[in-house]
């Protein structure tokens, strides 16, 4: 949670849960769950999700994650987050997929890139987070449906 501006207690951790729950009871869809394959515990969350903030660039279907320090460094962000922009493309036809965080967190950014997404050149103020505070400003990454497509291609 270093990049996010407090760590969230059980209330908080507990509500965030069950919004993700709500949201994908209602859509169909969100920040899933995510389990290791080779034995089923639970790491963390990736998925979709339309972002609650007021956002210069809404409206938008952003990808977003947050795993657990232990499954860090071994691809699993990046291959849930492939199978989560194949839902938002293939099946559910969006046009775009947006991601963004802090301009620090460069672990972040690193998987946004790996997808293939687009730095925009907008850094913008998270609404959510106090001015003047150190993680406030944003870096955008855009993802089109053609450069999914052309990258979907090219992985055969
Ligand atoms: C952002 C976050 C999900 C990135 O996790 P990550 O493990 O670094 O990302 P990936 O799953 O893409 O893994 C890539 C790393 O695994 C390594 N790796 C090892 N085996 C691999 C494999 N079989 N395939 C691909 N990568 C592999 C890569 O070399 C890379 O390592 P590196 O960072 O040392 O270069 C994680 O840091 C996190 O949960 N942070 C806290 C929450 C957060 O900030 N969320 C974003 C808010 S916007």
């Amino acid at each position: 949670m270093r990049y996010f501006p407090a760590p969230l207690g059980r209330a908080d951790s507990d509500g965030l849960a069950d919004r993700c729950r709500e949201k994908i009871d209602t859509l169909g869809w969100g920040f899933w769950a995510c389990e290791r394959k080779a034995d089923g515990s639970f790491i963390g969350f990736v998925g979709l999700n339309v972002p609650a903030a007021d956002l210069p660039f809404a409206p938008c279907v952003e990808i977003g994650w947050r795993l657990a320090r232990g499954a860090w460094g071994h691809g699993f962000a990046t291959e849930a987050a492939r199978a989560a922009l194949a839902v938002g493309f293939d099946r559910l036809g969006l046009d775009e997929i947006v991601s963004f965080t802090a301009l620090t967190n460069r672990r972040s950014r690193a998987v946004m890139e790996r997808l293939g997404m687009h730095e925009d050149a907008l850094v913008f103020e998270h609404p959510a987070v106090a001015a003047g505070h150190p993680l406030r400003p944003h870096c955008l990454y855009r993802l089109p449906r053609a450069d999914w497509e052309a990258a979907t291609r090219g992985r055969g």
